[in-house]
C-alpha cells in the first residue's frame, strides 16, 4: 500500500538500481555538453572586448598585447570549445538512448512476465486493451522521456546555474534583473505541471478504453460483419475517440499557453537587462564586451525556458505512465505456488476432491472481496462448485457429464489451480493441490480446453506447444493418434501451413484436433478432455474414441461430454447438477436408475438418434 503511494519518480530510480552508474555518466556528458554550448556568448564577448578595446582589452591584461594575437587565441578556444560541444553532444545522446532502450527493454519483460503470472480472475476485471495499453504505449513513454526528457532537464538547470554564475560575475549590479524572474518561472511551471498531471491521466485512462474497444472489435469482426453492424460500432468507437479527443484537448488547453507565458515573464528580464546594462557601459560602469554577453546570454536562458513546458509535458506523461506500470507490477496474485516438487513421471494421477465449495469472486487487489455493490446493497456471488466430494483413481477414465453451466469446465479449472476453491480440499495422489509447485502440477495435467486457442504459427509449432523440443516423428505420431494427420497433410503446406491468428484459417474440427494432439504429445498422467469432440463429425469421433482408449492406458483421463455416447465405456461417470454431485458409477448402472439424471439424458439422447434414423 504504502508503496503505491511513492513518488513514480523514486519507484523508478528504485527500478533502474542497475543503471545509476551508466545515469550518472550521462549526466555529466549531458552537463559537460551544456557547459561546452554556453559558452559561445563569451567568446562573443571576448571578441568585442578585443576589437574594442583592443591593448587594453581583458586578454591584454593577462599578457597577450598584439589584437592578432589575442584573435588568434579567440580562434584557437572556439575550436576547442565547438569540438567538445559537439564530442560530448554525442557522448550524452548515445548513453541516454541506450540507457533508455535498455531500461524499457527491462520493464517491458518484467511487466509482460510479472502479468502473465498473475490470476485467471485479474484477467476477468481487466481488458486486453487496457493491458496492451500499459504494456506497450506505458513503456514507450517512458522510453520517450529517458531519451530526451532526463537529459533536457539536467541541461536546463545546467543553464540556470551557468548564466546565474557569470551574470553575477561580469555584472552583480543588475544580475538580479535576470535571476529575479528564476524563482517565479520555476514556481509557475512546477504549479502548471500539477494542473496538468490529473489532466493527463484522465487521458492515458481512455487510451485504455479506447484500446480495449478496438481490440474487442477486431477479435468479433465476424460478429460484427454478420449482423452489419459496422455503423454501429464506428458509433462506439467514435464515442470513445471523441473522449479521448475531448480529454486532450482539456490537457493541450494548458500545455499551449505555457511557452507564451513563459517568453512573457522573461521579456521582462530581458528589457531590464537591456535598459539597465545600456545605461551601465553609457556611464562607462560596464564594459561593451561585458554588455554583450549579458544581452546574448539572457537570450541563451529564453529558448531552453520555453521548452520547460514540452520537457515538463514530457515528464508528466512519463510520471503517469510509470504510476500505471508499476501498479501492474505491485499487483500481486492469489493463487501462489507451494513448494512441494511432484516431477510429473512420478505422478499415479489420483484425484480426490473433498467437501469442495466454489465461488467465481472478482479479482480483488487487496485479497478481499467486495460485499457491497456500488449501490450499497450487499453482493452474493453465486456458489458454482456446492460442497463436492469426489474420487478418480490412479489410471481410470472418469466422465463428468451434466447440464450446461453445471460446474464441469470449473471442476477443471480447479483442478489446473486457475482459481483457488473457497473450501474442502482437492488433492493429487495425496498431496493438497495447493501444497504443490504450480509448474509441476499443470505439468502433470493435459487439458483440451473447451474453447481451443490456436497460436499464430504453423501446425506443427502449434501441436508442439508446451513439448517445445518434440521430434517430428513424435508430432506426427499424436496427430495421427487425434485423427489430425491427414487433414494436415492436405493443407497447402503440411505442417508448414500457418494457421493464423487463433488458428482461424482452420474449422473448428480440426482446430479442436490440433489441440487434442498437443495434448497427447505433451503426454502428461493426467489428461483432461472438456468437450474435445465436440465440433467433430460421429464418423471422426468414434475413430478418435479408438484411439483414446489406447491412450488412456496408464494414465488417468477425465472425459466431459454432452454426448453420451462418448462416455459410455468410462470406468466412473460423475454427474453435476448445479455444482452438486447428483449421480455417479458406471454407465449401465446409471443407465439402469429409475427416474435418474443420467437416465434420463440417454432416453432423450438415444431417443433422439432413433428419431433422425428415421
Ligand atoms: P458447459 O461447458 O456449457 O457444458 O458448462 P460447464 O458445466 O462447463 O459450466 P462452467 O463450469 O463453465 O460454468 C459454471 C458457472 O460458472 C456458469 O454459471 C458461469 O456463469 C460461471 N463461470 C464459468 N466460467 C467463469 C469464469 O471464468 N468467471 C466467472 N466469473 N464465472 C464463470
Ligand atoms: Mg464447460
Amino acid at each position: 500500500m504504502t508503496q503505491k503511494q511513492q513518488n513514480p519518480l523514486v519507484r523508478l530510480w528504485q527500478y533502474t538500481s542497475n543503471y545509476h552508474r551508466t545515469i550518472g555518466v550521462a549526466s555529466l556528458y549531458s552537463i559537460l555538453n551544456k557547459i561546452f554550448d554556453l559558452a559561445p556568448p563569451l567568446l562573443i564577448g571576448m571578441a568585442v572586448d578585443v576589437v574594442v578595446e583592443q591593448e587594453n582589452s581583458l586578454l591584454a591584461d593577462w599578457g597577450v598585447t598584439s589584437v592578432m594575437t589575442q584573435l588568434l587565441i579567440l580562434a584557437v578556444l572556439t575550436a576547442v570549445i565547438w569540438a567538445g560541444e559537439s564530442l560530448f553532444q554525442y557522448l550524452y545522446a548515445l548513453h541516454w538512448r541506450n540507457l533508455a532502450q535498455n531500461i524499457e527493454h527491462d520493464i517491458r519483460l518484467d511487466a509482460y512476465d510479472h502479468t502473465q503470472r498473475l490470476d485467471m480472475a485479474f484477467f476477468e476485471e481487466r481488458s486486453s486493451g487496457g493491458l496492451m495499453a500499459v504494456l506497450n504505449d506505458d513503456v514507450n513513454q517512458l522510453e520517450r522521456f529517458l531519451d530526451v526528457g532526463a537529459n533536457e532537464i539536467l541541461q536546463l538547470l545546467t543553464t540556470i546555474i551557468v548564466i546565474g554564475a557569470i551574470f553575477i560575475a561580469i555584472a552583480p549590479e543588475i544580475a538580479w534583473m535576470t535571476i529575479l524572474p528564476m524563482p517565479i518561472i520555476i514556481w509557475g511551471s512546477l504549479r502548471f505541471q500539477k494542473k496538468l498531471e490529473p489532466r493527463y491521466a484522465r487521458m492515458r485512462e481512455q487510451v485504455g478504453i479506447l484500446n480495449s474497444q478496438l481490440s474487442n472489435n477486431l477479435g468479433g469482426i465476424a460478429t460484427i460483419k454478420s449482423f452489419t453492424a459496422e455503423a454501429h460500432e464506428l458509433a462506439r468507437v467514435g464515442v470513445e475517440s471523441n473522449e479521448y479527443r475531448t480529454r486532450n484537448r482539456e490537457a493541450i488547453a494548458l500545455s499551449a499557453a505555457f511557452v507564451p507565458l513563459i517568453r512573457m515573464v522573461i521579456m521582462v528580464g530581458f528589457i531590464a537587462i537591456l535598459v539597465a546594462g545600456g545605461r551601465m557601459v553609457i556611464m562607462n560602469t560596464l564594459e561593451v564586451g561585458a554588455y554583450s554577453v549579458l544581452i546574448f546570454m539572457t537570450q541563451r536562458l529564453l529558448w531552453p525556458l520555453t521548452r520547460l513546458g514540452e520537457t515538463l509535458d514530457l515528464y508528466q506523461r512519463a510520471m503517469a505512465s510509470t504510476s500505471r506500470i508499476m501498479e501492474l507490477l505491485d499487483t500481486e496474485s492469489h493463487v501462489n505456488s507451494g513448494d512441494e516438487h511432484l516431477p510429473a513421471a512420478e505422478v499415479k494421477g489420483e484425484i480426490v476432491l473433498e467437501d469442495v465449495m466454489f465461488t467465481y469472486a472478482p479479482f480483488a487487489e487487496n485479497g478481499h472481496y467486495d460485499k457491497l455493490s456500488a449501490s450499497g446493497s450487499p453482493i452474493s456471488y453465486p456458489t458454482i462448485i456446492n460442497d463436492l466430494s469426489l474420487r478418480i483413481a490412479a489410471g481410470q477414465t472418469a466422465a463428468i457429464v451434466g447440464s450446461t453451466g453445471a460446474g464441469k469446465t470449473t471442476l477443471m479449472k480447479l483442478l489446473l489451480r486457475f482459481y483457488d476453491i473457497t473450501e474442502g480440499h482437492i488433492r493429487l495422489d495425496g498431496h493438497n493441490l495447493r501444497d504443490l509447485q504450480i509448474d509441476d502440477l499443470r505439468q502433470a495435467i493435459g487439458f483440451v480446453s473447451q474453447d481451443v486457442f490456436l497460436f499464430h504459427g504453423t501446425v506443427q509449432e502449434n501441436i508442439a506447444y508446451g513439448t517445445f523440443a518434440a521430434p517430428m516423428a513424435q508430432i506426427i505420431a499424436a496427430a495421427k493418434l487425434a485423427e489430425a494427420h491427414e487433414f494436415i497433410m492436405a493443407l497447402p503446406h503440411g505442417y508448414d501451413t500457418i494457421v493464423g491468428e487463433r488458428g482461424q484459417k482452420l474449422s473448428g474440427g480440426q482446430r479442436q484436433r490440433i489441440s487434442l494432439a498437443r495434448a497427447i504429445l505433451k503426454d502428461p498422467p493426467v489428461l483432461v478432455l472438456d468437450e474435445a469432440t465436440s465440433s467433430v463429425d460421429n464418423e471422426t469421433e468414434a475413430a478418435i474414441q479408438r484411439s483414446l482408449e489406447r491412450i488412456a492406458v496408464g494414465r488417468t483421463t477425465i472425459i466431459i461430454a454432452h454426448r453420451l455416447s462418448t462416455v459410455r465405456n468410462a470406468d466412473v461417470i460423475f454427474v453435476l447438477e448445479n455444482g452438486k454431485l447428483k449421480e455417479n458409477g458406471r454407465h449401465e448402472e446409471l443407465v439402469a436408475q429409475e427416474g435418474g439424471i443420467y437416465a434420463g439424458l440417454w432416453q432423450v439422447q438415444t431417443g433422439a438418434a432413433a428419431h433422425h434414423a428415421l
